[in-house]
């Protein structure tokens, strides 16, 4: 261990530890900063808030003398899953090596249910905590220290809480389906990183995952369709089976079994949020049973369910009794995204209700049901959490916001005074590929993601509550997304999520805003990725990571560098890049083609340099990305004037559209040296439709 460096962490903890204000956790955890690095002796995800490395080792291979004192059920829960982790406890006397577990109101400890008391030293192990939540996390640290060190672990004394009380996770079993097993490994990593919800969709288009007793038909039939990969069902016709069925894809959790694991998740001190879908995302719902539907048959099933119809809202009100029977959290999930109101407008019974409630937009039926269900669910003591879209046709009174779109949702809710929780999908996506996309998709193995690229850096830079966000003390937490549309299997949900889950726990626990260290961060995450894959998680592998596209790092000067460039066509309004400097900034574009990337129905620039230059290449990258009908061009023509009047062509390329979803191309001619004063580069997409993507036009 470098000895300077221990010395200088240890003189400012010393001052830190006897002013620190510990926080409850909600929200105002935000807290002044403390300038915690972690040297090599602490290779603790999260970030602990505070920390003095102890002198020595402790060797924790020798059987531990477990001791607690404590109310009754947290000695006997702690007790029966200290027994089955990877510490050797023993009765009192059996070893000289306490480990002693005290819950205490002594005013020193964090304020926080979740904060803890930590020292590790020759002396034994003693944990202190206000609770059993404590007590918990701090065994969390002393099993990752035993992940990171072995037997013999470094010697700390530890004062721990969170940052934010909501330290989510979500899963996405309906696009894919996923077993118990996987959700429960799950949960042993998002316990050792102090995550404490979990958030499972549970109910959408593509299927209901979730057993109701009362509708038996919305596991029987809506839970199976033919066609396991979600792209394939959608494009052919979306039908769904009995279960049973020949070549049937899908599966749903007995009652029994999401028992089994909200009460695995509880001793691990995370709670289950179920998200039950409505009014939108329900294909699932109305091809099960057709009549919640405005229009609807089993055959040809609605997005949305019939909101006039009381029918309906009594079903939903059934659907969660059975819900609130399974998962004790105060929080239900009613989703809320991305419906649309074509068939409410049209719908007799929609009409009707719009009449009766005096309302003039279709939206408001979506505020109605919101604040229906939210009366329902209070009235079993019980909250909702919608997405963005409740702030459309008037968000309920009580509803929590889980801001997904951008920050932006999260902002007005919580200047409205709206409880809200962040995941706005630039930060918290995990779909989204985490490297060169030109080695994500080109394995067998890699399924395609979607154009977002978030990589474990950006996660890291995430700050849920800047100082600048008024209304912040509204901010519950933070989670990430793991959506499984292009996820078909565990395996590649894995691989998606880690390592970015470790960084996104870092960003909810610890309280990084100042002295956020990436580089120091990632040192601790390879080595958390290489315990977890001999752990059998299947993670990114994080040691070879390529990085934000290379050409986009460093402007590059070229002949044309800085020049000015004349725009036959405008460039697509919405992807205008740098304007008129695009083109001859020197600055490429990053992986994905909404970062410095300027786009074109059809492209047509003359580059001036100024005055006549020897020339002798002239190239152009293009990107695409097909699913949003980015693509390469289809014809390409580059030409070069001394007078800019007559040209004569280098280079005239016809290219077939080549289906591949993600390709980086260059195009360009290199010749014997000419003179050259203007270059014109025209290029039309190879896609009907399409448009091209190009970042800089460089002359050599
Ligand atoms: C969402 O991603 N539509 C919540
Ligand atoms: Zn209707």
């Amino acid at each position: 261990m470098n000895m300077k460096y221990s010395i200088i962490v240890f003189i400012s903890l010393l001052f830190s530890v006897g002013a620190a204000a510990c926080s409850p956790v909600r929200g105002e955890g935000i807290q002044p900063d403390r300038d915690i690095k972690m040297p090599d002796d602490g290779l603790m995800i999260p970030r602990p808030m505070e920390a003095r490395r102890l002198e020595g080792y402790v060797d924790i291979s020798q059987p531990l003398c477990l001791k607690i004192d404590a109310q009754d059920d947290v000695a006997e829960s702690l007790t029966k899953y200290l027994r089955t982790s990877s510490l050797s406890i023993v009765g009192p006397a059996l070893s000289d090596m306490p480990l002693l577990l005290t819950v205490s109101e002594d005013e020193k400890l964090p304020s926080s249910e979740e904060g803890y008391h930590l020292v590790i030293s020759n002396d034994g192990i003693s944990i202190e905590a206000r609770g059993r939540a404590g007590l918990f996390y701090g065994i969390q640290t002393i099993l990752q220290l035993k992940n990171m060190y072995g037997a013999s672990i470094p010697a700390w004394e530890i004062t721990d809480w969170p940052r934010f009380g909501y330290r989510g996770m979500h899963f996405d079993p309906v696009r894919h389906f996923f077993s118990k097993d996987f959700l429960k490994k799950q949960i042993r990593m998002m316990a050792s990183l102090k995550m404490n919800r979990l958030h499972l969709h549970l109910t959408d288009n593509e299927g209901w995952r979730l057993q109701i007793s009362k509708y038996p038909r919305l596991t029987q039939y809506g839970a199976w369709r033919l066609g396991d990969i979600w792209d394939d069902w959608n494009k052919t016709g979306r039908r769904f089976v009995n279960q049973g069925t020949a070549g049937a894809y899908g599966g749903y959790f007995s009652i029994e079994d999401m028992k089994e694991i909200v009460a695995y998740a509880k001793e691990r001190n995370i709670t289950v949020i179920p998200e039950i879908e409505m009014p939108g995302h329900a294909f699932a719902m109305t091809a099960s049973y057709p009549e919640l539907a405005c229009v609807s048959n089993e055959f040809s099933p609605v997005g949305e369910i019939c909101i006039g119809k009381d029918s309906t809202i009594e079903f939903l009100k059934d659907v969660l009794t059975e819900v609130m029977e399974i998962f004790p959290s105060e929080y239900i999930h009613l989703g809320g995204d991305e419906y649309s109101i074509d068939y409410w407008a049209k719908c007799p019974d929609c009409r009707r209700k719009m009449a009766e409630m005096g309302f003039t937009d279709a939206h408001q039926l979506h505020g109605y049901l919101f604040r229906t269900m939210e009366e329902f669910l209070a009235g079993h003591g019980r909250r909702l959490i919608g997405w963005d879209e409740m702030l459309t046709g008037g968000i309920a009174p009580d509803a929590t916001l889980m801001s997904w779109q951008d920050e932006k949702a999260g902002q007005a809710a919580a200047l409205a005074g709206h409880d809200v929780i962040m995941t706005p999908g630039e930060y918290c996506y995990f779909d989204g590929c985490q490297d060169s996309p030109e080695k994500e998709f080109r394995t067998p193995d890699s399924p395609p993601a979607l154009w977002n690229f978030l990589t474990l850096q950006r996660v890291y830079s995430y700050d849920p509550a800047p100082l600048s966000m008024q209304g912040r003390e509204r901010v519950l937490g933070v989670q990430a997304c793991s959506w499984s549309e292009w996820m078909p299997n565990e395996k590649r949900v894995e691989y998606m999520i880690y390592p970015r889950m470790f960084a996104l726990a870092e960003v909810a626990w610890s309280n990084l805003n100042e002295h956020r260290d990436y580089t120091e961060f990632r040192r601790r995450a390879l080595r958390l990725c290489d315990w977890a894959r001999n752990e059998g998680y299947n993670t990114f592998d994080l040691a070879n990571e390529i990085g934000e596209r290379p050409s986009s790092l460093k402007a590059t000067e070229h002949l044309g560098y800085g020049c000015e460039v004349k725009y036959n066509k405008p460039w697509l309004p919405d992807f205008p890049c740098d304007g008129v400097k695009s083109m001859t900034d020197g600055i490429h574009g990053k992986w994905t083609y909404r970062v410095n990337w300027q786009g074109f129905k059809e492209m047509d620039v003359v580059i001036d340099l100024g005055e006549s230059k020897t020339v002798k290449e002239v190239r152009a990258d293009f990107m695409q990305y097909a699913d949003d009908r980015v693509v390469l061009p289809g014809k390409i023509v580059i030409s070069c004037s001394e007078d800019g009047k007559n040209y004569t062509e280098l280079l005239s390329l016809d290219n077939p559209y080549d289906v591949y979803k993600y390709l980086y191309r260059t195009y360009g001619w290199k010749g014997a040296e000419r003179k050259v004063r203007y270059v014109r580069l025209q290029a039309s997409p190879a896609l009907e439709g399409g448009s091209v993507f190009c970042d800089e036009v460089e002359i050599w």
